[in-house]
């Protein structure tokens, strides 16, 4: 089960009461400090730029640069940039694992034969064999400290978990961790280790299947099934990736148990990305994809093309990250005279359901359509519920037990802001914010003005409201400290919380 609350906010027409529903308060979007849990996903290998990144994250969601393959300098350059383009939070991303073999098993004969077998395509471009390297590829272990320098509100990985020091490191700067899961093992083992979001990253996504604990190959999960497994298995948030290009895929999402979206393909396609132009118009014309070892040595989706078709079956792929070396002046060439036959061509199966060309447009559409679908669907089947009894605060209030008994307070129960306020002469004293969906409510802030120290406002608010849940059967989610630490002092409310949701909150299960 997810944590996953929905604020009802009352229609202003006349007539039968109708709510639209405001976009889910969850933990992703707590955790990031975003408005709204949809994430960029990060793009590896040139296809990120700041100006994408920061445009998502100036637009409420939260903006993504794909590091793999640069070097601590790069990256740190890269963080500077977005920071330069948006005051909000961002994700930098790395690979944790770059070598599926070690390169001392790279020997110069087994080099040479596989550039062998290339130099017909190396000679059609007019372009040379790479020369046997002193390193095939930059390790993670000098990016990270570049990023763990700079401080990134976020920090994103696949391909593995970056060991206790790294995760350690991150705590302690306030650094907030995502890892990303192919397969259920995969997300307890990042829930194990602590890790704050897991990206559930469904086989429909484009680009790398980044499996680590078994072969990509035998982690070939879809979203729908992997996102509720992985949510069940797991304390910490839950992010869907895969097949998630518009505002219904934002609700599926939500639906099958993850607080937030990650979001590739959909992104890749707008006129920020660093995709080439060519990349970009094939995304919208609907194609195929299929998932491919040729390319990197790693299985990845992509639109099959000639340079997919050059290892026919049976022709030796080198591992990661060998095979892309070796293909690397081939892409670059492609890339300079614009061939999409010979491209990298990243591309997950959302492809079908394009349709912006701007990273605002696509926030925009993402974030107003959401709405109205969450609306539509609960208009077809929730019925609202009142707001919560107020009858334990006033009874506190008259007994004087705030505000001294000459006071002249009013109590609010203020749905159209969703709080309960206790309002002394036109001043609001405290109020207790809550937000609710079907069999639902969800407290999410609590606020006591400095002058009314030691009167335990905020307590008797938050009993005001767990009070009013159980009077309308209501199940009750503590997101903020404050409430999770009062039905921790006082457990004759811990029957509110679902049993699978008390140990977010740090409860008794
Ligand atoms: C061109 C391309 C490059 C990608 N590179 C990375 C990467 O370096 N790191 C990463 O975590 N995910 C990477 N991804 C995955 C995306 O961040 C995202 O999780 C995925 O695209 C979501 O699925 P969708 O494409 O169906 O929306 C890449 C995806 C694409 C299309």
């Amino acid at each position: 089960m997810s944590t996953l609350a929905v604020e009802l906010e009352p229609a202003r027409s006349k007539g039968p009461a109708t709510h639209r529903i405001q976009w889910p308060a969850t933990r992703v979007s707590s955790l990031l400090g975003i408005r709204y849990p949809i994430i960029q996903g990060p793009f590896g290998g040139g296809a990120s730029t700041a100006q994408l990144a920061a445009s998502v994250s100036n637009a409420g969601g939260l903006g993504s640069f794909g590091a793999y393959g640069l070097h601590a300098d790069q990256i740190t350059a890269l963080i500077g940039d977005i920071r330069a383009l948006t005051p909000r939070s961002f994700a930098v991303n790395l690979w944790v694992s770059t070598h599926d073999a070690p390169e001392s098993e790279m020997t110069r004969e087994r080099y040479e034969a596989a550039v062998e077998y290339l130099r017909p395509v190396y000679a059609s471009f007019g372009v040379q064999a790479p020369p046997y390297p002193d390193q095939f590829a930059v390790r993670f272990e000098d990016q990270v400290e570049a990023v763990l320098e700079a401080r990134p509100p976020a920090f994103s990985f696949v391909f593995g978990i970056p060991d206790e020091r790294v995760l350690d490191a991150c705590r302690s700067t306030g650094i907030t961790t995502i890892g990303t899961a192919s397969t259920v093992a995969e997300a307890v083992a990042l829930d194990e280790a602590g890790v704050d979001l897991i990206v559930a990253s469904g086989f429909e996504a484009g680009g790398h299947r980044v499996s680590f604990l078994q072969p990509a190959d035998q982690s070939l999960i879809g979203g729908i099934a992997l996102i509720p497994a992985v949510a069940d298995q797991v304390q910490a948030p839950v992010v869907a990736a895969g097949g998630i290009a518009d505002a219904r895929g934002v609700v599926a999402a939500l639906a099958l148990g993850a607080e937030g979206a990650q979001i590739g393909t959909a992104f890749l396609a707008t006129q920020e990305s660093g995709a080439l132009p060519e990349h970009r118009a094939a995304l919208f014309d609907a194609p195929r994809t299929a998932l491919t070892k040729v390319v990197t040595g790693r299985l990845a989706r992509g639109i099959p093309n000639s340079l997919t078709g050059l290892f026919p079956a049976g022709d030796e792929i080198l591992p990661f990250p060998y095979q892309g070396y070796l293909l690397a002046p081939v892409v670059a060439a492609a890339r300079d005279q614009h061939r999409a036959d010979l491209a990298k061509l990243w591309c997950g199966q959302s492809a079908g359901l394009l349709s912006c060309h701007h990273a605002d447009e696509l926030m925009d559409a993402l974030t107003t359509e959401t709405t109205e679908l969450l609306t539509a669907i609960s208009a077809t089947s929730v019925q609202h519920r009142p707001g919560p009894s107020l009858t334990s605060l006033d009874r506190w209030a008259n007994e004087g037990g705030c505000l001294g008994e000459d006071s002249n307070y009013t109590i609010v129960d203020n749905p159209e802001r969703s709080r309960i306020e206790l309002r002394s002469g036109r001043r609001i004293a405290g109020f207790v914010q809550y937000e609710r969906r079907v069999g639902l409510m969800a407290l999410v802030h609590t606020d006591v003005a400095p002058e009314f120290p030691g009167h335990d406002l905020a307590g008797q608010l938050i009993i005001a409201a767990l009070e009013g849940a159980r009077d309308d059967g209501l199940e009750v989610l503590p997101l903020c400290p404050n409430a999770s630490g009062f039905i921790g002092r006082h457990p004759e409310y811990l029957d509110l919380v679902p049993a699978s949701q008390r140990g977010h909150f740090d409860l008794p299960v």
